[in-house]
């Protein structure tokens, strides 16, 4: 795996996100606008999302990254996330959006994690969400950033709360109070998850 340069050039200006969805831009533009970044999703420039051939965050962060620098000519974000349940032996991890198949549905992969958790007791549903984000400043550049986040909780037995995305429904996260993270608002979930803090770890390393 390529290790995280510590003094890497600085980056500036214009910085293309290797994603289509608004809701990341919308995150992570407000963390990265009071350092002078301005973020442009890359299906806004036409650019489609690469295959995620890699076995770990690390290697999926970093390959859509060189793809979106490469084919836009500015430097890139990107991140990969999952979750990762104890009970499981760290499943679905790199998988989660594949859980239940290829296209499987948010709803699909969900309902495929109770089912496997049905018998475990709630002391054993351990869990945790983890992020990596890569920036590289070009296509080819051999010094990229890495930062990575992790935001711990359980996972509950049946669903609840409207708002997030994936498995927060059935996300308890750590300190909430039995809250499901898809019953937080989106600023205090922005506060706190792993996105956040991966990205945190990301701007702690730029010069
Ligand atoms: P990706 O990083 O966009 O490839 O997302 C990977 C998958 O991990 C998503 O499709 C979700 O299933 C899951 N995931 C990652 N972050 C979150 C989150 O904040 N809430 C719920 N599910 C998440």
């Amino acid at each position: 795996m390529e290790q995280a340069a510590s003094a890497s050039p600085p980056v500036a200006g214009r910085i293309v996100l290797a994603s289509g969805n608004a809701g990341k831009l919308r995150e992570l533009a407000a963390l990265l606008a009071p350092r002078g970044f301005q973020l442009v999703l890359q299906s806004e420039l036409g650019i489609e999302a690469p295959e995620e051939t890699g076995s770990t965050f690390e290697e999926n962060a970093l390959l859509k990254a060189r793809h979106a620098a490469r084919l836009s000519g500015l430097p890139a974000l990107a991140d990969d996330s999952g979750i990762e349940v104890d009970a499981l032996d760290g499943r679905p991890g790199v998988w989660s959006a594949r859980y239940a198949g290829e296209s499987a549905t948010d709803l699909e992969n969900l309902e495929l994690m109770l089912a496997e958790l049905a018998a475990v007791s709630d002391a054993r549903r351990t869990a945790r969400y983890r992020c990596v984000i890569a920036l590289v400043r070009s296509a080819d550049d051999p010094a990229p950033l890495l930062g990575s986040g992790v935001w711990e909780g359980h996972i509950a037995s049946f669903p609840r709360g409207s708002g997030g995305f994936g498995y927060d429904p059935i996300f308890l996260p750590l300190g909430q109070e039995g809250r499901s993270a898809a019953e937080m608002s989106a600023q205090d979930k922005n506060a706190v998850s792993h996105r956040a803090r991966a990205l945190q770890h990301l701007l702690a390393q730029l010069p």
